[in-house]
């Protein structure tokens, strides 16, 4: 029998380096009240949303990509003709095919990268991470690019109460590389179809093919549920990958959970009993929910503050549409 070669990987792989773009229109509480008969106030204290970005036109998701990327790859120290894949976590790219990966690949001026786009809602970029990951450790790629984008203003019905105030835009990317120990812990991750109907965009495409004149499709969401649920089942995950990366919660350095409601970044760190010492991401307040692009914004800003230094110990959780979920514990690049 034939035998055939087996692909070889590095030992580990890491985080390289983070960059993001934030979108340069400030869209404070106030400019959504009156359309969904609510108060600044309500807002902030029931999800801690005290202004977010909203993309201009020219703020598309390939050019926030890019500059997200451009940024990644500078501090990583990587030349694009070293990327060989190229990850895009999002919900807010407008054509169902091509994936927009491969045009932002070109773009960035790669070779020719594998390039492909995940759709894993709020969690897209944590799957990627993972798949990076595995990726550069099973042989099929040195240095991954994965970027987690939205425009989820297009998406966004300004006359519903229940997600108006929430959704955002915003891009962030980093480049995941190989290394000599480890630098992304194993993750946690999962789904709970029975649950699809949670969140959800309000119609299908096929649907909406002959129901244009009802404006374009956006996102329904049953927000009570999502949040309990993010409240309690989120952190026995968040605990799982602490102990898959085998780390005690008094180990951890930095808790970067997607940021969907401040109560529900508040709630996880209760839950798990993160110490005082744990610094927590909490860029929800200034940028919304940027679903797939929440995490590496948040990551970026803290690294930028100085409050997340090389070398710390970070816990992401994310979790969204789907309903999906990932979690690992990373090394801060
Ligand atoms: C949306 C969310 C902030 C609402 O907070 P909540 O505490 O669950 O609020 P409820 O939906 O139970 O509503 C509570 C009350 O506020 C009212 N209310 C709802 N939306 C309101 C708004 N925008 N302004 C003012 N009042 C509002 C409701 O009518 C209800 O009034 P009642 O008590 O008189 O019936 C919260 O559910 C949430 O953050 N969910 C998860 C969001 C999320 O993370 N989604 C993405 C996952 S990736």
């Amino acid at each position: 029998m034939t035998t055939i070669s087996a692909p070889t990987g590095a030992a580990h792989a890491r985080i390289l380096g983070v960059g993001s773009y934030r979108p340069s229109r400030v869209v404070p509480n106030a400019e959504l009240v009156e359309a969904i008969d609510s108060s600044d106030e309500w807002i902030r204290t029931r999800s801690g949303i005290v202004e977010r970005r909203w993309a201009t036109p020219e703020e598309t998701v390939q050019m926030m990509s890019v500059a997200a990327a451009r940024s990644a790859m500078e501090r990583a120290g990587v030349e694009p003709a070293e990327i060989d894949c190229v990850l895009v976590a999002t919900v807010s790219h407008m054509r169902q095919t091509p994936a927009i990966a491969t045009s932002i690949a070109a773009e960035l001026g790669t070779d020719h990268p594998a390039a492909f786009d995940i759709s894993a809602a709020c969690a897209g970029f944590c799957h990627g991470i993972s798949m990076a990951s595995d990726f550069i450790r099973g042989g099929s790629a040195r240095h991954v690019l994965v970027i987690g984008v939205e425009r989820l203003s297009d998406l966004t019905n300004l006359h519903d109460r229940g997600t108006a105030f929430i959704f955002a835009d915003g891009a962030g990317a980093v480049v995941v590389g190989p290394s000599e120990t480890p630098g992304i812990g194993p993750v946690v991750w999962g789904s709970e179809g029975e649950r699809a109907e949670l969140i959800t965009q309000n119609v299908d495409w096929l649907t909406w093919g002959t129901a244009a004149e009802k404006g374009l499709p956006y996102l329904a969401m049953d927000g009570n549920p999502v949040f309990r649920w993010a409240s309690f089942a989120m952190a026995k995950i968040g605990q799982e990958a602490l102990d898959r990366a085998g780390i005690t919660a008094d180990q951890l350095d930095c808790f970067v959970p997607h940021q969907a409601n401040m109560r529900i970044i508040d709630a996880l760190a209760r839950s798990m009993k993160l110490p005082e010492s744990v610094k927590i991401a909490r860029d929800i307040a200034e940028m919304g929910n940027t679903s797939a692009a929440s995490i590496p914004l948040a990551l970026d800003r803290m690294i930028a503050e100085g409050r997340a230094t090389s070398g710390e110990t970070a816990l992401f959780i994310a979790f969204g549409a789907g309903l999906v979920y990932a979690a690992q514990v990373i090394v801060v690049p």
